[in-house]
């Protein structure tokens, strides 16, 4: 029988974690003592205020009814609050400011509300999958650009003036990086906004990793020129431990923001009452929340720099984000066959690098969203 399946299935396969995961998850089942190093999904709870906040919505029934399709006023404006505070930038809670349930799926909205079928959309090789996948779904063309080593996994303006920039309307940027861990750095950046503008290319910065393991935050929307220019996504997933709450925003320019709420409207009802004023409390959190959190990742950084090293792998120390990227020595192995061969013979799991593009191929990311006690058993493992 012929597939039932929409032909624009063919272009995308099934997450590579929704299948790999399963396999894990079997192999935990089947009583292996799986530590999974592999996804960056915080282990730790969220603030107590979070939890707070939220229990205090179900009593009234107004909160269970659905709530506003741009997210209430209120959490509009503690948005603006924190960007103003961490970033220095200024926005309108009115019409500057969407929230998101997740900014993964700011990713489909965007690319439903600019691409057409047949557009260009470029996306960084290694990056984080979704830009591409979500492109093939809609029936955009991706180009991809090449993110090095030897540029501290930056986009090279040069390289990016050899592409064939024609039907080109949307680039993904994402810095803090994943799964590199490269700095967001101002100056590139810069120039890439005044790239942009000269081709008429929209950048987004999808910037969930802001506030890990940065000396401090940054947001693409406080460098000039970015106004009209850029639009940025932002959570709340890594940096308050929030990440199965689902909540995320899309800031920028309120043209392009309402262009962006006619495809989100259709989709959804809107977000859960209490989870919004959990965001509220989130946001308004003091500095001392980011710097605990960074230092329970700094010890377990230090940890994986020596798990790593039992390995023979190769990192860079000076990184930010939730992941250590680290490059095998072996160049008779690829990532996928080592990761397999720790998953199989150690029990550990890692992301292959090839997943995140050809770029990643000969590295695996290491997450840091494990205890300090596992980790020392997995480099037990190794001895
Ligand atoms: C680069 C990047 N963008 C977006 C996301 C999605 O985050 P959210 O939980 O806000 O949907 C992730 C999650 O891992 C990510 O690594």
């Amino acid at each position: 029988m012929e597939s039932f399946s929409a032909d624009r299935l063919n272009n995308v396969k099934e997450y590579y974690f929704s299948r790999k995961l399963r396999e894990v998850s079997s192999l935990i089942n089947n009583g292996k003592p799986i530590i999974n190093l592999g996804i960056g999904n915080p282990d730790l709870l969220p603030p107590e205020t979070v939890v707070k906040s939220l229990k205090k919505c179900f009593i009234n029934p107004k909160h269970s009814q659905y709530q506003s399709y741009q997210g209430i006023p209120e959490l509009r404006q503690s948005i603006s609050k924190f960007y103003k505070n961490h970033y220095s930038v200024n926005l309108d809670y009115r019409n500057e400011i969407l929230p998101l349930i997740g900014s993964k799926e700011g990713i489909f909205h965007i690319s439903m509300a600019f691409l057409n079928p047949g557009d260009k959309v470029l996306v960084p090789n290694p990056g984080y999958p979704t830009y591409k996948s979500v492109s093939n779904l809609i029936g955009a063309e991706t180009v991809e650009y090449k993110l090095e080593q030897n540029n501290n996994w930056q986009p090279n303006i040069n390289e990016l003036n050899n592409i064939n920039l024609n039907g080109v309307k949307l680039m993904w940027i994402n810095y803090p990086n994943m799964p590199t861990g490269a700095h967001f750095q101002e100056d590139i950046l810069k120039e890439l906004i005044e790239w942009g503008r000269k081709n008429k290319i929209l950048i987004i910065n999808d910037n969930p990793y802001s506030f890990i393991l940065t000396s401090s935050p940054k947001s693409i929307m406080s460098i000039s020129g970015s106004e009209d220019a850029c639009l940025e996504l932002n959570s709340l997933s890594k940096c308050f431990n929030m990440a199965g709450w689902r909540v995320g925003m899309l800031v920028g320019a309120s043209d392009k923001i309402k262009s962006v709420i006619s495809v989100k409207t259709n989709i959804d009802s809107g977000m859960f009452y209490g989870i919004q004023k959990a965001a509220i409390s989130a946001l308004e959190i003091s500095n001392s929340w980011f710097e605990k959190l960074n230092y329970e990742y700094s010890l377990r950084k230090r940890l994986i720099f020596k798990l790593a090293k039992k390995m023979s792998l190769k990192y860079e120390t000076n990184t930010s984000g939730l992941f250590i990227w680290a490059k095998i020595e072996d160049s008779l192995i690829n990532s996928e066959q080592f990761i397999d061969e720790m998953l199989y013979n150690k029990h550990l799991f890692f992301a292959p690098g090839n997943i995140f593009g050809s770029q990643g191929e000969g590295y695996i990311r290491i997450s840091l969203c494990v205890n300090q006690n596992e980790i020392k058993t997995a480099i037990s493992r190794l001895n």
